[in-house]
């Protein structure tokens, strides 16, 4: 695996990891931690492709970015492709990253070969969602940054996961706790001005894959089944047992899932 970096339009500089060979695809992972999100993920996909895994501006080794938005984020993600002499991938989003994943479908239409959409939704936060991140904005403002993140990371597992494999929990609580309080509120910044961009699957000329966890506190299966009719063709995946967090809770099916989904969006 190599660590690369970007100078981005933004007078910052972008960090990203790249690792296998064939054809690509990009990891773009979810609040509040880096790339470092599909570490059990990135080996088993790196057998047959080439898988990009960018850090956010102010996590991971990406530097910080004002006024973030997920404009910026998926310019960012397009300036590493270019750096790569990429033309088209697949990408796949992680929550805020599939966030990020919708405005590079809106920005960079032909960059899409299939998009995966891993525990997240094209739709904007409700006005009672855009409230909380205020809320916890300005928690986090206040000196409350630990607090708010060790209270949020336990709510991204099933219970089951609690119950059988505290050390997940423990590891990503460790990693989010790196990330500083001003890279949050950069990101639930984002993530409450961010467009609703439901029509775009309604117009979508690529594969969509979607996963859903059915005990996924944080944007609920039921949420993310209304979407899957929208595209004209939809790889759907429920996994049991399993809350906001596949790359984690259930990584050797993820890698499958992933692994049909992407002989599918390259196969001519
Ligand atoms: C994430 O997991 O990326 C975020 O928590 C998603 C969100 O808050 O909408």
């Amino acid at each position: 695996m190599q660590v690369k970096t970007v100078p981005t339009n933004q007078s910052s500089t972008l960090s990203y990891r790249i690792v296998g060979q064939g054809m690509p695809i990009v990891l773009l992972h979810g609040f509040p931690v880096s790339g470092a999100l599909w570490s059990r993920v990135w080996g088993g996909l790196a057998e047959n492709y080439t898988v990009i895994v960018p850090d956010f501006p102010g996590v991971g080794g990406s530097d910080v970015m004002p006024d973030l938005s997920m404009k910026k984020m998926a310019d960012a993600v397009k300036q590493v492709l270019d750096n790569e002499g990429i033309t088209a991938a697949v990408v796949a989003g992680h929550s805020m990253g599939g966030y990020v994943a919708m405005e590079l479908v809106n920005t960079y239409p032909n960059v899409i070969k299939g998009l995966a959409m891993v525990h997240s939704v094209a739709s904007a936060d409700t006005d009672e969602k855009k409230e909380q991140r205020r809320k916890a904005i300005a928690l986090i403002e206040k000196g409350g940054k630990d607090a708010f993140v060790k209270q949020m990371i336990p709510t991204l597992f099933s219970e089951e996961t609690i119950v059988k494999q505290p050390d997940l929990i423990e590891t990503q609580l460790k990693e989010a706790l790196k990330t500083p309080a001003e890279s949050l509120v950069a990101f639930y910044n984002a993530m409450i001005n961010r467009e609703n961009r439901v029509k775009l699957l309604q117009e979508a000329a690529f594969p969509v894959l979607w996963i859903a966890g059915a005990s996924d506190n944080l944007i609920p299966k039921e949420k993310i089944m209304q979407q899957t009719i929208l595209s004209s063709v939809n790889f759907v995946e429920v996994y049991g047992n399993c809350g906001h967090m596949a790359m984690l809770e259930e990584p050797d099916r993820l890698i499958m899932d992933m692994t049909d989904f992407l002989k599918y969006c390259f196969a001519e």
